[in-house]
């Protein structure tokens, strides 16, 4: 049987670099690869959801945002269906029959879900301040999003899902379900995989800051819609080592957030472009590390890269914004066929599950049968 792709993205903001080598660079290559039989592209506002119910509207306004990130780095819809998860309800109706096979200790044990909670506190107002509450007043849909999640993944079938780290439990958690359901039901849903990037700085690639992750509410994101000027102003604030004061000291390459990235853009024509002085990575941060290469000169090859590999992803965004009604036409095609794939699965759990009642013509004539007997 073919490979077949499912990832997606929750539309709470616009996507940013950190979503561009974890996840989005890997699949329009993956697309381009014509390995896959099929590849399907989530918006998640379902998802999105679970946590936002109280601001609808800032998802609404993502969907569009997010595939117009999509379309502009390259997901091709004569090749990937694009998608939005709430226009495929049939997803609903899968996690309504997975959530009896996943007990709630195996929810509150996901890892994700675990530090998620920690992180947003989620009291209750009625059970604040009792310490055995704690974690409680989170809402029961963002607590079972993980099987949510496995609804999206099986749906179709889905081989591969090339996504980032944050998302290993997740397909972890999808993995349990599909071999519980087989094992309950009969062989029926696909067993995924994960595609994680292939280099640490990819698999997490840090803030501006320097922190441990890109993420839109500590304000250190570099979105793929920024301008080059916006590039440029934010990378020239971004941490070094802090004790390579001085041009001629001895720097350190690891935990530099400049060389963090040059990790995960810089490509060996890029040197020959923009830094010829140098054949490689390797060869600045050898230079780098005995001393006598200034931060600044290191930031504006960072900032000629990140450029080069911005610009013709804001050139194809331009076109596409003078095109809205064309992307909206685009996500609907799209969720109209998605929505036929996992019609299919459906039937298929359904019929697994044997409560597919009306095309069951043994159970009507059995039960035609008893009744007879009993006259
Ligand atoms: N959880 C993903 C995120 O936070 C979005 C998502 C929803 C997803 N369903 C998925 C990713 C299925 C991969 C596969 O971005």
């Amino acid at each position: 049987m073919g490979k077949i792709i499912l990832t997606g993205d929750r539309p709470t903001g616009k996507l940013h670099l950190g979503h561009y080598v974890g996840s989005l660079r890997r699949r329009v290559e993956l697309q381009n690869s014509g390995e896959f039989e099929k590849v399907f592209i989530m918006i998640a506002d379902a998802q999105a959801l679970t946590d936002n119910a109280d601001n609808p509207e800032k998802i609404r306004q993502n969907i569009i945002e997010v595939a117009l990130d999509y379309l502009s780095c390259g997901l091709d819809p004569a090749k990937s269906t694009l998608f939005i998860q709430s226009q495929v309800p049939e997803l609903c109706e899968l996690a309504f029959y997975y959530m009896n096979l996943v007990t709630v200790s195996r929810l509150e044990r996901n890892p994700t879900v675990k530090s998620e909670i920690a992180m947003r506190g989620f009291s209750d107002s009625e059970t604040e301040g009792d310490p055995t509450q704690r974690g409680k007043g989170i809402p029961v849909g963002f607590y079972t999003y993980p099987i949510s999640q496995a609804s999206d993944i099986t749906a179709f079938k889905a081989t591969t899902v090339p996504a980032g780290e944050d998302q290993e439990p997740m397909i972890e958690q999808t993995r349990e379900i599909v071999h519980k359901f087989n094992t309950v039901y009969g062989p029926t849903l696909v067993m995924p995989e994960i595609l994680l990037p292939d280099n640490a700085a990819c698999m997490r690639l840090p803030g501006t800051d320097g922190k441990a992750k890109m993420s839109k509410s500590l304000g250190n994101c570099i979105y793929l819609s920024d301008s080059a000027e916006d590039v440029r102003k934010k990378v020239m604030t971004m941490y070094t080592d802090p004790n390579h004061l001085r041009v001629e000291d001895p720097g350190q390459v690891e935990g530099n957030t400049v060389f963090t990235y040059l990790d995960a853009f810089s490509r060996p024509e890029h040197f020959a472009k923009f830094l010829p002085d140098y054949a490689s990575l390797d060869e600045l941060k050898e230079h780098y590390r005995r001393g006598g290469l200034g931060d600044v000169k290191v930031k504006k090859f960072l900032i000629a890269v990140l450029n080069d590999t911005l610009e013709p992803i804001r050139e194809r965004r331009k076109i596409f914004e003078q095109n809205i009604g064309d992307v909206y036409k685009v996500l609907e095609e799209g969720s109209i066929k998605a929505r036929a794939t996992a019609a299919q699965t459906l039937k298929e759990v359904r019929s697994a599950m044997r409560i597919n009642y009306f095309e069951d013509r043994e159970l009507i004539a059995s039960q035609i049968e008893h009744y007879a007997h009993r006259k």
